[in-house]
């Protein structure tokens, strides 16, 4: 599969709107502010193909991209606690639909902080992947704001926190400084062919 092909296709922010998967999909979650969005354009070298945003909440709409074959889906992240309770709310009810169309999404790309224990909220979501049977990979974002020492302890808290087993695929990565970049493709690419 190629990654230098992709265009923006839709973005959905009523869950009423979102439209039955006409492809594979690959969805990529986490927390508010984690870098789904950075990742996303890292993945694919565009500088703002996803929109990114230093201020938490940036993306609150579901955003489709298509590539080649697939659709790649930058959620809104979850965890920003300053937002009302209507748009959380809507929130909720957008990703609980999102996630309904279950069993049709291809792979789940979870990301988290590489510099932090996973939230409450990370182990929920890797749950439910885990539930769903959707099988999922892990990034470690932010690895350049680790030190080197840092990083294999961080790595192995992750590991822990999120139940991983030797099978889990969990990558180090940097949407600033494109570490693991390979590394991601090649877990996406793998995933894809099954
Ligand atoms: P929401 O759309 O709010 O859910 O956030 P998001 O997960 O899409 O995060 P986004 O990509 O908008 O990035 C949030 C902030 O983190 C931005 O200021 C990015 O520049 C920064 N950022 C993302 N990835 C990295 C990284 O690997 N290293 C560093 N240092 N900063 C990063
Ligand atoms: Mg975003």
């Amino acid at each position: 599969m190629r990654f230098d092909k992709i265009e923006f296709t839709a973005a959905y922010g009523t869950s009423s709107q979102l439209p039955p998967p006409k492809e594979k999909e690959i969805v990529f979650s986490g927390r508010s502010n984690v870098g789904k969005s950075s990742l996303i354009n890292k993945v694919f070298n565009r500088k703002n193909l996803a929109r990114v945003s230093s201020v938490p909440g940036k993306t609150i709409t579901v955003n489709f991209f298509k590539g080649d074959g697939v659709y790649f889906v930058d959620l809104p992240g979850y965890g920003y606690a300053k937002v009302s309770k209507a748009e959380r709310d809507r929130w909720g009810r957008l990703m609980e639909n999102y996630f309904q169309r279950a069993g049709l999404i291809d792979l789940g790309v979870l990301i988290v902080d590489a510099r932090h224990k996973p939230t409450a909220d990370d182990v929920t979501m890797r749950e439910w992947f885990r539930g769903s049977g959707c099988p999922m990979v892990v990034v470690a974002n932010k690895l350049d704001k680790l030190k080197r020492s840092e990083i294999e302890p961080n790595l192995a808290l992750i590991r822990e926190t999120l139940d991983l087993g030797p099978d889990d695929v969990l990558v180090p990565f940097s949407a600033e400084k494109g570490e693991g970049k390979d590394a991601l493709i090649t877990a996406l690419a793998g995933h894809l062919k099954r």
